[in-house]
C-alpha cells in the first residue's frame, strides 16, 4: 500500500482547520514572519551579508564614536561587496554596494531596539526584520515604528587599488 505524503498545510486541512487557524498555527515560532507587516519582505537573494571578517582585509575603527576604516575588496573575506547589492557588517557599520561601484555606510542597528539591518536593493532601503522598520540609504526613517534616522558615513571606493574608506 502506498503511503502518501503530505505537507504541513495539507495535512492541517484534512483535521478541517480554517485558513486563519492555519495562519496561527505557522506563526507559532515564527513570530516576527506573521507580523502586521507582511508586506515587507526582505530581499534573501542577494543581502545575506558578510559578518566577522573584521580581522582580515579591514584596518581601522569599525566601531565607537570614530569610525574610520579602510576595506581591502581584494581580501576574498570582503570581495562580494564588489558584486551590485552585496552588504557587509563591519563592527558597528553596514556597508552596502548600491550599484556602479556606488557604496553606502550606515550604523548597522535599527533605530527602534537594535536589531541588525540588511540592505535590499530592489526596494532601495534597510530592513528592520524585527518589527518592520525601514530606512532610506541616507540614513532617514522610511517606516516606523523607528523613528530616529540611521548615523551615516562616507564611502568612498578606490577602484585602482580596490578598496573603500568608510569614516
Ligand atoms: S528593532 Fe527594528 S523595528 Fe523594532
Amino acid at each position: 500500500m502506498e503511503i502518501e505524503k503530505l505537507n504541513r498545510g495539507q495535512f492541517l486541512k484534512t483535521l478541517g482547520m480554517s485558513s486563519k487557524a492555519l495562519m496561527a498555527f505557522y506563526c507559532i515560532g515564527a513570530v516576527s514572519a506573521c507580523s502586521s507587516e507582511d508586506d515587507v519582505t526582505p530581499n534573501n537573494g542577494n543581502n545575506t551579508g558578510t559578518t566577522g571578517n573584521t580581522d582580515s582585509g579591514v584596518t581601522g575603527t569599525t566601531s565607537g564614536t570614530t569610525i574610520d576604516f579602510t576595506v581591502d575588496l581584494s581580501n576574498s573575506k570582503n570581495s562580494k561587496l564588489l558584486t551590485s547589492g552585496e552588504f557587509a557588517i563591519f563592527g558597528n557599520v553596514l556597508v552596502a554596494n548600491t550599484g556602479s561601484n556606488n557604496f553606502i555606510a550606515v550604523s548597522k542597528s535599527c533605530t527602534h531596539q537594535g536589531t541588525q539591518l540588511a540592505y535590499r536593493k530592489t526596494e532601495g532601503d534597510l530592513f528592520c526584520n524585527n518589527h518592520g522598520s525601514l530606512f532610506n540609504t541616507d540614513g532617514s526613517v522610511k517606516k516606523s515604528p523607528a523613528e530616529s534616522s540611521l548615523k551615516t558615513y562616507s564611502a568612498s571606493f578606490d577602484a585602482a587599488g580596490n578598496k573603500l574608506k568608510v569614516s
